[in-house]
């Protein structure tokens, strides 16, 4: 079966065929990425974001459909990302698949953008089975998840405030490192002593399994505006560094905590900052340590 992909939920317009089966087969993956679009902005507008949607989604589609050598008349089903993202972005995604449906008489499969996350580890581990936990770290969202079925989920916790990767775009934004946050402090912090700063590891209320950042944010604010206070530059590769290191000892513990609590011996990585170097290195020694066995999500299908 031949499904045409479509994926809009935030700052990149996506389109890809997929050929699904006993094993899954990435036949094209087309991305347009907005990041230069608002970086100008130091975050992404939802206005310009719906606008470029509409701009780019047919090119995209049409460009996804050659490299795989496919018509739209070969395609079996249209799926398309329909929530959670910034509403304006998702609807033209939805519109423009819901127009092809028609058009094509093809059937329509909406995708939940998180379970999507999740389900991108099953692409190219096909010996992934539920259950599992998971761990999806996004801009949007910090969830721990149990994966009972592969339909079926139990959020076990959540974010009180930012999530993880609105954390790195923020703190980015802070450090003057432009936008998107998460690949400009994993490259300053290259170069800097991770233990520089002492930050906070933030409460996160009742719920146990829940997290926090917005402390942490807080935290670097303060580092940064003393040292303009004092007129010194502030040491960007040693915050950076410290924040970094802060945000995946965080997610680690938390997330192998879960895992110990609930009896779980398979750990699922998924989301956007799931590229992040360091974390995925923190976690490998966690599970090392442990025995509890990691999957991290390649490179390319981390983000949306
Ligand atoms: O899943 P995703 O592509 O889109 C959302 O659903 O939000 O995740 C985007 C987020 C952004 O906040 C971005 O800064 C973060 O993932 N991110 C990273 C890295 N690459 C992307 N965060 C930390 N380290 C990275 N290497
Ligand atoms: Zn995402």
């Amino acid at each position: 079966m031949k499904i045409l992909a479509i994926e809009t939920s935030c700052d990149e317009t996506a389109a890809a065929l997929v050929q699904s089966g006993k094993k899954i087969e990435i036949l094209s993956n087309i991305v347009a990425s907005q990041a230069e679009n608002h970086a100008v902005f130091g975050g992404v507008v939802p206005e310009i974001a719906s606008r470029l949607h509409c701009e780019t989604i047919s090119q995209i589609t049409n460009k996804a459909l050659s490299c795989a050598n496919c018509s739209f008349t070969e395609v079996d089903a249209i799926a398309v990302t329909f929530t959670p993202g910034l509403i304006g972005a998702l609807l033209v995604g939805v519109n423009y698949a819901k127009g092809l449906c028609f058009a094509l008489d093809k059937p329509l499969i909406p995708v939940n953008h998180i379970k999507a996350h999740i389900a991108a580890n099953y692409i190219n581990r096909p010996g992934l089975k539920p259950p599992f936990l998971s761990l999806v770290v996004s801009g949007g969202h910090n969830h721990i998840i149990e994966v009972i079925d592969y339909t079926s989920f139990k959020l076990i916790g959540r974010t009180r405030d930012d999530a993880a990767g609105e954390a790195f775009d923020k703190v980015a934004r802070m450090l003057g490192l432009g936008y998107p946050g998460g690949a400009v402090i994993e490259a300053a912090a290259h170069g800097g002593d991770r233990h520089a700063n002492i930050l906070p590891h933030p409460k996160s209320g009742a719920g146990q399994f829940d997290f926090s950042f917005s402390g942490l944010k807080t935290a670097v604010l303060n580092l940064v505006h003393n040292c303009k206070q004092r007129g010194e530059k502030p040491d960007t590769a040693g915050i950076a560094a410290s924040f970094q290191e802060t945000v995946c000892e965080i997610l680690t513990e938390k997330f192998f905590a879960a895992a110990k609590e609930l009896g779980y011996t398979e750990l699922v990585l998924a989301g956007g900052v799931s590229a992040n170097q360091r974390l995925r290195e923190r976690m490998t020694e966690e599970s090392e340590k442990t025995g509890i066995k990691l999957y991290c999500p390649p490179l390319y299908l981390c983000g949306d």
